[in-house]
């Protein structure tokens, strides 16, 4: 018996080709999963089209995000059971603790096979059981682009309630980041090139919003809406042409998570400006399972769910990575299987 998968073969979204293979077999502490539901990230995008920072030989099945039913499991499995929900984790093997590159193991969907397939084997250990609570679209959206933002906010910055938090955009990152804000009681300072976005953001909660694009010099408008004061933390997605704008945004002794390079990749920022607002500048990698599994409680015990834009069928992929690729979307795109 085979598997269907979709593998990039030539770079472009039109490279993206069908492909039939055996079905793998789990070894020790393995599962093999049947895939639900597929979750789009910046990086999907990037990677089909050849630019992303890190060159992956080809061909390659991309997407690294998916829920899916534990159909089959290897000798050793003690986490999971037969017919279980469950998402896998960014990281191959980090599952709590400090994170180490060298150890953390390979991404499916570069330089790993990937989730865009119908069936896949996984280490038990980076799997998390999906509660009732989460649908299958839903919990497709969460590993990559939630457990960044979980990492940066809650794990690595210790947001309180009454802080205020700045998302830049309303993609993925951005949005799961004004969620967790939400659920802890901080004020969300979005950013948008869109009013329309910006409408959608104020009504789910945001209490200030500024357009980046009527506003390249954004931070003045951040400082207006907080008093002059600043805001606590700053969810850098937009890269170094917004960085300085994000340092003058914060107050004196604020965090800057710096995430992604939406605006390109480079630009110049006077280090200066870092001891000047005393700031705490961190680079955030993708959270851990743990984060995945603790934002995950953190949903099933909210009333809020992942804000999903649009789901395709799986096998339009190619489709759903253009519309992300648009920047039209609001939120997560997701592929249903
Ligand atoms: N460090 C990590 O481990 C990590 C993990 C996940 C993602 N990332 C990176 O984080 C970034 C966001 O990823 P994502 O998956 O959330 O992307 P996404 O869902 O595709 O978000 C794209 C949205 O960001 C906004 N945007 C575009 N250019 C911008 C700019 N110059 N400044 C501010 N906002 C801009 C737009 O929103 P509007 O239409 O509202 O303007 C756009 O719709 C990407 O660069 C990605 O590679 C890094």
């Amino acid at each position: 018996m085979t598997i269907k998968s979709f593998a990039i073969q030539a770079h472009g979204f039109d490279g993206l080709k069908a492909v039939q293979r055996a079905v793998p077999e789990p070894g020790e502490r393995e599962v093999l999963l049947r895939v639900r539901a597929m979750g789009l990230n910046y990086r999907d995008v990037e990677i089909v089209l050849g630019t992303y920072h890190t060159d992956f030989p080809l061909p390659l099945v991309p997407l690294s995000d998916c829920v899916g039913e534990v159909i089959a499991t290897g000798p050793g499995i003690t986490r999971v059971r037969q017919g279980d929900r469950v998402v896998v984790a960014f990281w191959e093997r980090w599952n709590d603790g400090a994170f180490s590159l060298a150890d953390a193991g390979a991404p499916l969907g570069g330089p790993k096979d990937g989730v865009l397939t119908e069936q896949f084997v996984a280490l038990e250990d980076r799997l998390v059981v999906v509660p009732d609570a989460l649908s299958d679209l839903e919990a497709a959206s969460l590993p990559c682009a939630a457990s960044t933002a979980w990492h940066a906010l809650v794990t690595a910055g210790r947001l309180k309630a009454g802080e205020t938090v700045l998302v830049q955009g309303t993609g993925g990152v951005s949005l799961f980041a004004m969620q967790f804000a939400l659920m802890a009681g901080a004020r969300v300072i979005a950013t948008s090139s869109s009013d329309a976005k910006l409408e959608r953001v104020k009504a789910l909660g945001a209490s200030g919003t500024v357009n980046y694009k009527r506003h390249p010099e954004w931070a003045a408008e951040v400082l207006r809406l907080t008093g002059g004061r600043g805001v606590d933390h700053v969810l850098e997605v937009g890269g170094p042409g917004s960085f300085g704008q994000a340092l003058k945004a914060i107050r004196p002794g604020g965090q800057v998570n710096v995430i992604g390079y939406l605006g390109g990749a480079n630009g110049a920022t006077n280090p200066l400006e870092i001891f000047r607002r005393q700031a705490t500048v961190r680079g955030i990698p993708v959270g851990s399972r743990w984060m995945l599994q603790e934002l995950i409680a953190a949903y099933a015990a909210s009333s809020l769910r992942p804000l999903i834009d649009r789901a395709f069928d799986w096998t339009d992929a190619a489709n759903a990575l253009r519309h992300l690729h648009s920047g039209d979307h609001f939120g997560k795109v997701v592929l249903s299987a």
